[in-house]
């Protein structure tokens, strides 16, 4: 398995299981017979639904890392934390930013949780963190207090690009308003130890930390504070989470958790930013430089060089790294992004998407070209792929800074082959 560098496998449970494990002849599950890493439940593996031998210690060292009262080790991805950690948390209503992952979104419409959703406001193409204000008014006006049904707010800290919350200011928001603290950080594992970290703050948190460590994908890890939260998500994690553990995926995680900082890769990310003058975010992982109306171009120009970004959201291009990225790595991309200096976009701000409400109309939908959806009201959020985040949501009137948005993108979710959900 090639993502585990033996120099830090020494105290990882799951893997050392597992390179323990006796060669045998495979009369069990997965049907491709290997019988060594990919392996199912038998006698010396545990079970992740009801552990009891190597995943629980492994379980219980993740929540002592992460400063939880207990962790979930995630093979679904921080799809699968979020939904769990709604399950566990089962407010009345959320409140959260509009540049939320869709899984949030699918999440309340499942759960019957109503969104309290919080308008964002763009720096440059670039969704910000909702503001202590705007937390707090909504709070006021979601009703909080004796006799009334829980809320609850969710931050998502860091975001794709970078932005970490405010965390200690929005605590304290919330206790005063009774609410509790929730996180979604698919961007955040490699945080923990620090105060940027979700597990210094909330109640419920995801780290999914397949993105931002070296872990397989779908490696993600949902954490409670504090019991009886804990016990709530244990059920919830038993409802969302597969019954077929991949045990590569779990014994990544754990390695993942465990994987140290590496402080000279940090440093260099952090003089790369400022020699490129990238985004002035918190979160070294992620470099983000503005090309303006050139991203497309570089983000190509790029591919053809053999450098693949995270992303092209259409201005900005997402240079994604992690404490395994290999220091000269991160040189080369300096070297190869030299020649595109004059190409970078001067720092203007923009105005916020627009995002009139229309509201759903009637039940009947269609699905239209996407060129001929303008100020048809949108039936299905659409948004571009990655970062996941609605450019514009079911009920919303669709402008034409949405169709450019979307015509523009390589990749997009709520469409199908250029066409948008619309209701009749
Ligand atoms: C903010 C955020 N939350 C949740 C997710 C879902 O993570 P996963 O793909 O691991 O399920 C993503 C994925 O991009 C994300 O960006």
């Amino acid at each position: 398995m090639p993502v585990f560098d033996r120099r830090y496998t020494a105290n990882c449970r799951i893997y050392n299981m597992l390179a323990a494990a006796p060669r045998h002849l495979s009369f069990h599950t997965p049907g491709h017979k290997e019988g060594k890493w990919d392996i199912t439940e038998l006698s010396f593996s545990d079970n992740l639904a009801d552990p009891t031998g190597v995943l629980k210690e492994a379980q219980a060292d993740v929540a002592q890392i992460l400063g939880a009262a207990r962790s979930f080790l995630l093979t679904d991805g921080s799809t699968c934390g979020v939904l769990s950690m709604l399950y566990a948390a089962k407010p009345e209503k959320l409140v959260f930013s509009a540049a939320a992952h869709k899984s949030v979104y699918n999440a309340c419409r499942l759960l019957g949780i109503e969104q309290v959703v919080l308008d964002v406001v763009y720096r440059g193409g670039i969704p910000q963190q909702p503001s202590l204000g705007a937390i707090a008014s909504a709070l006021q006006n979601a009703g909080t207090g004796a006799g009334k049904g829980a809320v609850a707010v969710l931050l998502t800290s860091p975001d794709y690009y970078g932005n970490v919350a405010g965390f200690a200011a929005v605590r304290r928001i919330c206790d005063e308003y009774g609410a509790m603290l929730l996180c979604d950080g698919a961007h955040g594992g490699h945080l923990h130890g620090t105060p940027l970290h979700a597990g210094v703050w909330c109640d419920l948190w995801v780290d999914g930390v397949h993105k931002s460590l070296p872990a397989f994908t779908q490696g993600a890890v949902v954490s409670a504070k504090t019991e009886p939260l804990g016990e709530r998500l244990a059920a919830a994690a038993d409802v969302f989470r597969t019954t077929s553990p991949s045990y590569p995926i779990l014994a990544s995680v754990e390695y993942a958790v465990k994987y140290p900082r590496n402080l000279r890769l940090e440093r260099e990310a952090e003089r790369f930013k400022r020699r490129f003058r990238a985004y002035a975010n918190a979160d070294w992982t992620k470099i983000v430089l503005s090309y303006g109306k050139n991203a497309p171009q570089v983000a190509d120009m790029l591919e053809k060089e053999g450098i693949y970004p995270e992303f092209c959201d259409g201005e900005n291009i997402l240079f994604y790294l992690s404490p395994a990225q290999p220091l000269r790595q991160v040189k080369s991309l300096e070297k190869a992004l030299l020649p595109f200096e004059g190409l970078r976009a001067s720092g203007q701000n923009e105005a916020p998407m627009p995002a009139y409400w229309a509201g759903e109309r009637t039940g009947k939908t269609e699905w239209v070209p996407l060129k001929d959806a303008l100020g048809r009201t949108c039936a299905r959020d659409a948004g571009l792929f990655p970062p996941c985040l609605p450019v514009v949501r079911a009920g919303q009137r669709i402008e034409e800074a949405h169709i450019q948005k979307l015509s523009g993108a390589k990749g997009v979710y709520g469409m199908e082959n250029g066409r948008i959900a619309v209701y009749i």
